[in-house]
């Protein structure tokens, strides 16, 4: 009989077993099946574009089966079209109170159960000085950067309880934990997630619940090329570059490299993670560079 991910984890944890060295056999099945996510129910929001696209579709390749929410309908027909039965969408605004109850609903009824969500979608909002952003474009920012991941938790929460635990990722950002001029809803808005985060994995963790942020920046994606237009009063190609020039790899991140971080607090792999802040930005919160 093939070993299981599983029979590793019992055969590891057996106290007697816990130094042995792994067996040839279940070193090469290891290598042959790095299915993460085989059997396992994932929501990803923001699944249309950038990071959440190259998470949905990094999730089914880890054997997930997937429930995608974006409010852009036609671009998240595309990415879920491209992976078949696995995934089934949802075209919804995750700042709608309603949201979060539906894709919780509609992972159960279709899929049965669920076991992460990525919490990933999200807005910059316009970029500008903080005396020049209205009341309503600070409020729609934290309603759709925050309080969805509020009613996210709130949702997830009992549906995890009940299955005995689960996984749940909030994207973040570097501006979650450094402050930045022209963009403060924003930064503000990472700094609360950051907040949501700790707190729910407190809460959380007697159930089985973990819950964890990733932050990356800068990543290629439309939310960063809106940022560095603004940024760079409609000269993009010089505000990219100024960009650049504050990481110290000295380029963009791509969405698969968030990605691969997504699945990896998504997965049993981060079984002793929760509550913290997973950095994916080419080393920007190392210092001041160069
Ligand atoms: N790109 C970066 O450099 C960067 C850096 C740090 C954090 N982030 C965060 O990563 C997440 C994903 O961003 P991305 O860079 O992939 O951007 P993106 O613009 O490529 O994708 C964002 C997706 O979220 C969807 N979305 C936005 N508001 C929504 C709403 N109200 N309801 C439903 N869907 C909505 C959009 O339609 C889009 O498909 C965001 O939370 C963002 O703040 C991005």
């Amino acid at each position: 009989m093939p070993w299981e991910p599983s029979d590793f984890l019992r055969w590891t944890r057996a106290p007697n077993l816990a130094l042995r060295p792994l067996g040839r056999g279940l070193r090469e099945h290891l290598m042959d099946n790095p299915m993460r996510l085989r059997e396992r129910v994932v929501v990803v929001t923001g699944a249309a574009s950038g990071i959440g696209a190259a998470a949905a579709r990094q999730c089914v390749r880890e054997g997930a089966k997937v429930v995608l929410v974006d409010r852009d309908r036609e671009r998240l027909d595309a990415v879920r079209s491209g992976l078949g039965d696995a995934a089934i969408a949802l075209v919804a605004d995750i700042a709608d109170a309603e949201t979060a109850r539906r894709y919780v609903e509609l992972a159960q009824k279709t899929f049965g159960r669920i076991d992460a969500a990525l919490l990933n979608a999200g807005m910059a909002g316009r970029i500008a000085p903080i005396d020049e952003v209205t009341p309503e474009e600070f409020d729609r920012l934290f309603a759709v950067n925050v309080r969805s991941v509020w009613s996210g938790l709130a949702a997830l929460f009992p549906a995890m309880k009940a299955q005995g635990g689960g996984s749940v990722v909030a994207t973040a950002s570097t501006g979650g934990l450094l402050g930045m001029q022209r963009i403060a809803p924003y930064i503000a808005s990472k700094h609360a997630v950051i907040g949501l985060v700790k707190s729910a994995a407190l809460e959380g963790a007697r159930a089985g619940i973990r819950v964890n942020a990733v932050a990356p920046a800068p990543i290629d994606t439309p939310m960063m090329a809106h940022i560095n237009q603004g940024l760079g009063a409609g000269d993009i190609e010089k505000s990219r570059a100024r960009t650049v020039s504050r990481v110290p790899l000295r380029r963009f991140g791509t969405p698969e490299e968030v990605a691969r971080m997504l699945v990896f607090l998504a997965s049993d792999e981060s079984g002793y993670c929760t509550g913290g802040v997973y950095l994916v930005d080419g080393g920007v919160v190392a210092g001041t560079y160069p």
